[in-house]
């Protein structure tokens, strides 16, 4: 890819500086030029640390700079859908955070605006980009397990996020299982048909108290057929714990965690190795470079981007609908229309 893309970054947090610092010292033709956050300091700190251009508070200065062609929209959740669209409307491509949006009328708004802008979007599900997942779909799409018939995934942080960062997530099944239905999704290579949800709070009262569950195993009813587990678990005290299993009529292919190392250590009282990589930022390195420059590659080829607005949509609705399933302590189908009309086709 021999082309430049000159990109600018809103949000300086967390996911921001992972992005930031992909982008100056990973990406070939990638050309950071400014970052902004409300919070003007930490925009002015990590540019000054990649030694970017620009920095500044408000995300329009990106869109009115005619030699910014992207922009990755790293900033809290509340903020993505009206970020994505003014960006649309100023004609600059946009990679989105994921979630567009917590509410599915604004996610569509957003698609809309999108579409007539003629622009891209792509939404950040990096564990697509993970080797080890993308390993397990090459199995299933190839043919390579035979007829896949049950998914599970193991999908489990290593501890609560603050209390504050909980009460404005819009709740674990949006916030992280959302991660899980695009990756149930991406791996079986259909759509889901019907969740049932059984959760609680195992982990922390205050978590429940904000009004989250924090622990929850939800069934996935696929539209080919396939029977599926999602385990969530906002604590494992062991590390990250970010494993996939699928069972197929030739056999079954599953992915283990991934660990600093690869030693282990044996003695007179056990066998032992080091805990796995302790969390995304640590786990997914990799994925979230691939990510990104893929997004690169499909503006500057114009070429459809990997994870489009659609798959950004379907993930939040699968979340909402896990949600409603805890709350009524019932299956919900996102086919017969008992939930979204019309979501899917009756066929999916
Ligand atoms: N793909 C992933 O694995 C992954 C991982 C972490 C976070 N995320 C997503 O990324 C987003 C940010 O998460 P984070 O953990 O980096 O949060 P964070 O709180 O660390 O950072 C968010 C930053 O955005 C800034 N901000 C808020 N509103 C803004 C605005 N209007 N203009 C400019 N800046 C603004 C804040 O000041 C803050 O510095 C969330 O939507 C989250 O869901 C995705």
């Amino acid at each position: 890819m021999a082309k430049k893309l000159n990109i600018g970054i809103v949000g300086a947090g967390r996911i921001g500086k992972v992005h930031a610092r992909n982008l100056v010292y990973r990406i070939p033709g990638a050309c950071l030029r400014a970052i902004v956050d409300l919070n003007e300091d930490a925009a002015r700190g990590l540019a000054a640390e990649l030694g970017v251009p620009g920095a500044g508070a408000d995300f329009r200065e990106l869109l009115t700079d005619p030699e910014i062609q992207a922009v990755l929209v790293c900033s809290s959740t509340d903020t993505h859908a009206r970020i994505t669209q003014e960006a649309a409307r100023a004609g600059k491509h946009v990679f989105c955070e994921k979630p567009i949006s917590h509410s599915l009328a604004e996610i569509d708004e957003t698609l809309g605006v999108v579409e007539k802008a003629g622009v891209k979007l792509q939404v950040g599900f990096n564990r697509r980009f993970d080797a080890n997942f993308r390993r397990v779909r090459r199995a299933v799409e190839s043919g390579e397990i035979g007829e896949p018939s049950l998914i599970h995934i193991v999908s489990r942080d290593p501890a609560p996020p603050p209390i504050e960062y909980v009460k404005s997530s819009g709740g674990m099944f949006l916030d992280m299982t959302v991660h899980d239905f695009d990756m149930a999704r991406f791996l079986i290579g259909a759509e889901i048909e019907e969740v049932f949800t059984l959760a609680g709070v195992r982990v922390d009262p205050a978590i429940g108290a904000a009004g989250d569950v924090d622990t929850a195993v939800i069934l996935l009813k696929f539209c080919n057929g396939v029977i599926g587990t999602i385990d969530n678990s906002r604590r494992a005290s062991y590390g990250y714990d970010q494993r996939v299993e699928i069972l197929g009529s030739k056999g079954s292919i599953a992915t283990m965690n991934n660990y600093p190392n690869q030693a282990v250590i044996s003695d007179g009282q056990s066998v032992r190795r080091d805990l796995p990589l302790n969390f995304f930022m640590d786990r997914y390195t990799e994925s979230f470079v691939a990510e990104v420059a893929d997004f690169m590659e499909a503006v500057l080829m114009d070429r459809p981007v990997p994870v489009g607005g659609a798959d950004g949509r379907i993930s939040v609705a699968m979340a909402m609908a896990a949600a409603k399933s805890h709350l009524e302590g019932r299956p919900i189908n996102l086919v017969t229309g008992d939930y979204f009309p019309n979501f899917l086709s009756a066929d999916c």
